[in-house]
């Protein structure tokens, strides 16, 4: 009684250091205790490491609604003596005067024939590209594997990504950026809001900060859009209309974009030009767009929703085939004065635009749906919809006279050519070419 009483006293006195507690109590229950406690905390390791583990298996397919390219942003891996060797080797000039250029997004639709057709003439480009699932990435994959071939090397990351954007400065003075990485599509931004951000507010916001604090700093051509026209009236569109009023979030983050813009250009002297592209359409284009999935509903039987405005009001767009885009891209590249500052700050005046990059003559959906019926020889199954008030507006029309002047720009595909383009690519690359056009 009276040594349990005291081994009672000595538990509640006892000190946290079981060695002291061992020295002074009876070896057998000391032992016991030992063992009792070590037993405890394998225990709780045991319960934490299992805990950590969920937490890391869970994280790749939570169901919470994160951006995707967020989750790119931890899992890709960059560095190394054998990557840079490949970082510089893609970035190599082979012609007299050509431009070492960065070209984020460059394995989505507009950047992968913006590098293709800068490896050709010969500059020198280095991709960077999140891959991430906004739509298939197996097409994202092939357009890759498509620059592989002509030499462009795609590095797979974040543009939020610092460290990572800072290195391949570092490795490479590029002398030009073709920003194109962003979040797009107008509907989606219902349902993933935070992507739009992260890639075209704080991923651009990211790509400036390093661009201005480099050496030299590189000119800078990035996409707008021509939603941030909004709901604007006045037609055609020109670089000069009011832009203040966004249908969608996509279309704001494009419109803070071009703010952002004139501050890097006003601060620090950074060159920069703003894209505005009309509906841009082609081989290798986007799964989320009309003429892409109207085409694979068209051939599945499936109906295609064809919107028409109030009181039957023409939906119309302007459309514009991806060479021409393309050209103007690299007007707006070869034109492109260098930007002014050093080190981050700012040493004088340094460029800043804004063009409009259409075709001048807006064709109704109507008539989209049309010419595809004609070249896939299927008639569609049209369910004709109310336009709905979710982003979309009722008609593009882009002014380009002033890409035009400044950057030498003129469209030259109509719709019903680049659609026959567009079309031959999709039967070629989805039903490897077993149904012909026309
Ligand atoms: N295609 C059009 O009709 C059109 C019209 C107006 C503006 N634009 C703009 O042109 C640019 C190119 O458009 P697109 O049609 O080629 O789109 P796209 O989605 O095919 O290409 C964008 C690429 O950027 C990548 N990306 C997105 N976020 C990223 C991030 N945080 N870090 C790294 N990579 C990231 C994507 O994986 C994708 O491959 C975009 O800025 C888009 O907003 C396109």
């Amino acid at each position: 009684m009276s040594q349990l009483k005291q081994i009672s006293h000595n538990d509640n006195s006892a000190p946290s250091t079981p060695g002291k507690f061992k020295m002074e109590k009876s070896p057998y229950f000391n032992r016991t205790r030992w063992h009792y406690s070590l037993a405890k905390l394998t225990l709780w390791s045991f319960a934490f490491l299992v805990v950590i583990l969920i937490f890391f298996l869970r994280s790749p397919t939570s169901s919470v609604p994160i951006d995707p390219s967020r989750r790119s942003l931890r899992t890709y891996n960059w560095g190394g003596s054998a990557w840079e060797k490949r970082v510089r080797s893609s970035a190599r000039v082979r012609s007299r005067n050509g431009m070492t250029v960065l070209v984020t997004g460059a394995a989505g639709f507009v950047g992968t024939h913006v590098s293709s057709a800068l490896k050709r003439r010969g500059d020198g480009v280095l991709g960077v590209d999140n891959f991430n699932d906004y739509y298939e990435i197996s097409l994202k994959r092939a357009r890759q594997a498509l620059l592989e071939r002509t030499g462009v090397y795609i590095v797979e990351g974040d543009i939020n990504d610092e460290a990572l954007l800072r290195k391949l400065f570092e490795v490479v003075p590029f002398t030009h950026v073709m920003h194109l990485a962003a979040q797009a599509g107008v509907r989606y931004a219902m349902q993933n809001p935070g992507s739009y951000v992260h890639s075209n507010i704080a991923g651009f916001v990211n790509l400036l900060e390093v661009c201005k604090s480099v050496n030299p700093q590189p000119a800078i051509v990035w996409a707008s859009s021509s939603s941030v026209y909004g709901l604007n009236t006045k037609v055609p569109f020109s670089e000069r209309d009011r832009t203040d009023q966004p249908a969608s979030l996509y279309a704001a983050t494009k419109k803070a974009g071009e703010e952002i813009a004139h501050t890097y250009n006003h601060i620090y002297g950074l060159s920069l030009t703003g894209l505005r592209f009309f509906t841009v359409y082609g081989p290798w284009g986007r799964p989320d767009m009309a003429y892409f999935f109207f085409t694979k509903d068209i051939l599945k039987g499936k109906p295609i929703p064809v919107f028409e405005a109030a009181n039957h009001g023409t939906v119309a767009r302007d459309f514009t085939y991806i060479d021409d885009i393309v050209r103007g891209c690299l007007g707006a590249l070869d034109t492109a004065e260098k930007s002014t500052g050093s080190g981050g700050k700012k040493k004088g005046p340094a460029q800043l635009r804004v063009f409009n990059l259409g075709n001048t003559s807006p064709v109704p959906v109507t008539e989209l749906v049309s010419i595809l019926e004609r070249l896939l020889k299927v008639k569609a199954k049209r369910n004709i919809m109310k336009l709905p008030r979710n982003g979309d507006v009722q008609f593009t029309h882009a002014n380009i006279s002033y890409a035009k002047r400044e950057l030498g720009y003129k469209p030259t595909t109509d719709l019903q050519t680049g659609l026959k383009k567009f079309v031959r690519w999709y039967l070629n690359y989805y039903s490897g070419g077993k149904k012909a056009v026309e």
